[in-house]
């Protein structure tokens, strides 16, 4: 089929080579001609796994391309087109910004010719409502729309969109256009739908809440899971072990129980905003209220982080040199958007540290973004010097470090593990003072509270004796790189 993809972020450039690879002919559009032009030569401008061998098998099998300004030409033929661009939380509150998916419908209308049958299909998370809000502009133009959410995780999006584990078809009330909207979807999607894959036809606000409705649930089981890590840290509980023992019910499951400084990303976060937002214009905000319950705990958790770094730095985190491991929203990932590591690394570093941020594949974004913030990409060369590390993003070459070539490399071994990826047997008996979250507190410590008292034996945090090159006068390249001057963060550059 001839196929048009609107908007070629994570989802759109994922999705067009994903339909050129299945034998569609792809036509990929998107307004960044930096991003065309990359993708045009085959080249991935985020990081996805897998991502790249599709793409240039795509490119190679002359089944696809990409453009910033689509002729009316290049749309005048095409059958199906899909719309999967960004939503946005508004500047001006929690509700989705529409702008992107009204500016691809726009065009869709500007260039459909009398008489021809188009669909529209749209993949963007939007406010339940939106579908119909749409084909009440589309259909008396002749051309049908289908919603059809995606569920596609950061990481794993090749995947996702090849073998997804559910297919949503939201269709439109009137008859004909449910049954010409069905019938393009069944032809794009029929490997897949041979191949077993569950699909379920329903309309158009059914399918819009399904895609919210997933990302809330996900959203509150992992606030949920940080819920009770607060309460752990209250009581001298531990949430590690209170998550391997309720995900053995399998009507709970371990996924998504994973206690830390929360999530963070494009979606989730912005998703159960705009969901209470929605919620409350139709006047049925009592029904997601929760909602607002699980944004606090995931924020409280970022502050929980700087609050423990600030007590085990004795209250000066001015000055204080700290490696923050992480800055991605979740690993394999370069994306930093809401990333809960980068802005804990931020807001300690407006406090005055000098905060050294490694991570890696999200450096380019945390200079473009941050650029007062120093990086280093060699986690060991990271560490170089520093009074306090944070763990906030958990890389398997994080996960994996050595705790005493760690230990070596620091001027304080003390770790604040902020997804509780380490072993923290191991990092203590390499001598480090070990802080997970929601996990008790090393006793003896200035961070013990009274009632955790008997949980742990005492290991006191023990300053190395210098090496003789720190006794040097000369400091090290990475003892310099700490040192770099302050400069306001949240400046965008580029
Ligand atoms: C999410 C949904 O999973 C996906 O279905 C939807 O289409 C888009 O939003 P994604 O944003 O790629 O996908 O990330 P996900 O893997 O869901 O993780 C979201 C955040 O939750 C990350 O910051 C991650 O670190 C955090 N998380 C996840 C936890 O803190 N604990 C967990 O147990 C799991």
């Amino acid at each position: 089929m001839r196929i048009s993809v609107f908007g070629c972020g994570y989802l759109g450039a994922v999705h067009a080579a994903c339909m050129a690879s299945l034998g569609h002919d792809v036509l990929g559009i998107d307004v960044d001609r930096e991003k065309v032009a990359k993708l045009s030569r085959g080249v991935v401008p985020f990081f996805e796994p897998e991502f790249d061998k599709i793409l240039r098998s795509a490119m190679d099998s002359g089944r696809l391309r990409f453009t910033a300004a689509p002729s009316a030409t290049d749309l005048a033929d095409v059958e199906v087109h899909f719309v999967t661009v960004g939503t946005p939380q508004s500047a001006t509150g929690y509700a989705a910004d529409l702008s992107f998916v009204e500016a691809a419908v726009d065009t869709v209308l500007a260039t459909v010719a009398p008489g021809t049958r188009t669909v529209v299909v749209g993949k963007s998370t939007v406010p339940v409502g939106t579908a119909e809000d749409l084909a009440r502009r589309l259909e008396p133009r002749g051309v049908t729309l289908v919603w059809n959410p995606e569920f596609l995780r950061e990481g794993f999006a090749v995947t996702d969109t090849l073998r997804p584990n559910r297919i949503v078809y939201g269709l439109s009330a009137n008859e004909e256009h449910a049954r010409r909207g069905q019938a393009a979807l069944d032809a794009v999607y029929a490997q897949l739908i041979a191949a077993g894959i569950p699909r379920i036809v329903t309309n158009y606000p059914t399918a819009e809440l399904v895609k919210v409705a997933a990302n809330a649930f996900l959203a509150t089981k992992i606030s949920f899971i940080n819920g009770m890590a607060e309460l752990c840290e209250a009581t001298g509980g531990d949430v590690v072990d209170l998550a391997e023992a309720l995900g053995h019910d399998d009507r709970i499951g371990h996924r998504f129980l994973r206690a830390g400084v929360g999530f963070g990303g494009g979606c989730l976060p912005k998703d159960i905003r705009a969901f209470v937002a929605r919620a409350e214009e139709l006047g049925a905000a009592d029904a997601v209220s929760f909602l607002r319950q699980v944004d606090a705990i995931n924020q409280r958790r970022r502050d929980r982080v700087i609050e423990l770094a600030e007590r085990s730095l004795k209250g000066s985190i001015a000055g204080a040199r700290i490696t923050v491991l992480g800055a991605a929203f979740k690993p394999n990932s370069d994306d930093v958007r809401d990333s809960p590591a980068l802005d804990v690394a931020r807001r300690l570093h407006d406090r005055g540290a000098l905060v050294r941020v490694c991570d890696p594949k999200a450096l380019d974004a945390v200079h473009r973004l941050h650029p007062g913030l120093a990086t280093e990409r060699d986690p060991l060369r990271a560490l170089e010097g520093a009074e306090l590390t944070l763990l906030l993003t958990e890389w398997t070459e994080f996960a994996e470090l050595d705790p005493v070539a760690a230990a070596d490399r620091v001027s304080r071994p003390v770790i604040i593990d902020g997804r509780n990826a380490l072993d923290p047997g191991r990092w203590r008996a390499a001598g480090w003072t070990y802080i997970g979250l929601g996990r008790w507190f090393p006793a003896g410590s200035a961070l013990q509270s009274p009632r955790q008292a008997y949980r742990e034996p005492v290991v006191t945090v023990q300053r190395r004796k210098p090496r003789r090159r720190e006794r040097n006068s000369v400091p090290s390249r990475a003892d310099r790189a700490f040192t770099r001057p302050v400069t306001a963060l949240g400046d965008r550059v580029g």
